[in-house]
């Protein structure tokens, strides 16, 4: 298990670059076996996913290269082989194989993803698309089978329930080598998505639609990756860098940004009262002066994004006045991390699942733990706005997802150090959910 310890209370500021979007990343590395030749990542984000999806890879004797931030993945000598529980379960995403098989190869064998620490996360959605398309799904031992019939996959008009993210992607994946047209309505609009759609359209794909409620595919029979693609820029971790540098900064510069990507998030923090400048690709988050208590409510793109409430909760507690309610209604038991703030002394509480937080003049450090990535992001931006030390147990969680997490930080003059925990000697970390 890994343990980060922050010497907190420092002042932090200068630049910090933002990395490539682990939920386009996750997605499009399985994506890539759609590819008949070699496909080329750049600006892809260094974290744990990224080599877990590259263990799977290996599995299927696709060949991977990572160097700093460009991945080439060769799948011209792919066997199509089963992704069994036990290392499919080392990331939620990798549920994306399922439709990149059954694209590829009509078939895929892929471990049930695991449970998580944010709540029920059901895949039915993603089932009811390959099932659209002609599939036929199957749950044994564990496992998901899902078989094309003799004649491949054929487009179909497909209804999801909610804008699922993974569903979204997945029946992408699944429907670009299908005969005929597919529709998915009320899509997903996730900037993500629309990642995943440019990536493979330059593979050849015919995909209309994607950042729309409406996304239409028409089958090709095969693709073929012809130029580089890179990454867009993560949202999220540019999200929490804009929260730790309201909370604790002296002036911070955050490189590689689409602002509207965050369009909602800093209408939220902007109202609080801190002051943002943006430039071309980049925003300028000042020292913040006296702030004010808001309310958020999550909701699915463009609206404030629930992977933003956890790392947006620190920031809450500096208010003077007020109470903050935070509500997530895309995941209401996302609320692992409040807990862990208590044990750092914030004045923060859960009521039906609705987070109310007070004005905190003091918090100290703690040793606490990160249940799952984001709320990591939280009690990281706490540990390093409180004096004292923090240490926060699970720490794998947050290099799951945080580029170059411990580089960047100390960049900006944190105190802050990644080491095994030395009472659980050569044991992983339990995972949670990406
Ligand atoms: N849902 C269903 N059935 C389904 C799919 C989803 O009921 O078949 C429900 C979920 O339970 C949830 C809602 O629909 O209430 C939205 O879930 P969605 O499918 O959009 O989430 P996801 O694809 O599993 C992705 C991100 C999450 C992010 C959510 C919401 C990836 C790998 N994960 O998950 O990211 O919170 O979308 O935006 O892209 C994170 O990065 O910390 C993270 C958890």
């Amino acid at each position: 298990m890994k343990q980060m310890i922050i010497h907190g209370g420092r002042p932090l500021q200068g630049d910090v670059w933002i990395g490539g979007a682990k939920n386009s990343t996750v997605a499009i590395v399985p994506a890539s076996i759609l590819s008949r030749t070699p496909v080329t990542l750049e600006g892809v984000p260094r974290i744990a996913d990224v080599d877990n999806l590259m263990d799977l890879l290996g599995e299927m004797d696709v060949k991977c290269d990572f160097v700093e931030t460009t991945l080439r993945i060769d799948p011209e000598d792919i066997k199509m082989s089963p992704l069994p529980a036990g290392k499919v379960k080392s990331l939620r995403a990798s549920y994306y194989f399922m439709g990149a098989l059954l694209g590829r190869f009509g078939k895929a064998i892929v471990g049930f993803p695991g449970g998580d620490d944010i709540g029920p996360r059901p895949i039915d959605q993603h089932i009811k698309g390959f099932e659209a398309l002609g599939a036929s799904v199957k749950n044994e031992n564990d496992q998901i089978i899902i078989t094309a019939p003799e004649d491949g996959l054929h487009g179909a008009k497909i209804h999801l329930k909610m804008p699922s993210v993974g569903a979204t992607m997945n029946i992408i994946m699944a429907s670009v080598t299908a005969k005929g047209q597919t529709i998915i309505d009320n899509a997903a609009k996730e900037p993500e998505i629309i990642d995943l759609a440019t990536f493979l359209n330059n593979m050849g794909a015919v995909i209309r639609g994607a950042g729309t409620e409406s996304i239409r595919i028409e089958g090709v029979p095969e693709l073929r990756a012809k130029i580089p693609h890179t990454i867009i820029p993560d949202r999220i971790e540019a999200g929490t860098y804009v929260a730790l540098a309201a909370c604790i900064g002296n002036g911070i510069r955050i490189h590689n940004i689409i602002e509207e990507h965050l369009d909602s998030y800093l209408a939220k923090v902007e109202e609080m009262g801190v002051v943002i400048d943006a430039d071309e690709d980049s925003l300028y988050v000042y020292p913040a002066g006296d702030l004010k208590m808001i309310q958020v409510k999550t909701d699915v793109y463009p609206g404030f994004a629930t992977d933003l409430q956890q790392p947006i909760t620190p920031l809450l507690l500096t208010a003077k006045s007020g109470e903050g309610v935070v509500i997530d209604n895309i995941y209401p038991k996302r609320i692992g991390h409040i807990a862990e703030l208590r044990k750092m002394g914030a004045n923060i509480q859960v009521e039906d699942n609705i987070i109310l937080a007070h004005p905190t003049s003091k918090m100290h450090g703690a040793e606490v733990t990160a249940g799952e990535i984001r709320a990591g992001a939280c009690l990281m931006i706490a540990g390093l706005m409180t004096e004292g030390t923090t240490i926060i147990d699970k720490a794998g969680n947050i290099l799951r997802g945080y580029d170059r997490v411990e580089e960047k930080l100390r960049r900006l003059g944190a105190d802050v150090s990644i080491i095994d925990d030395p009472e659980v000697p050569g044991v992983m970390d339990a995972v949670e959910e990406e």
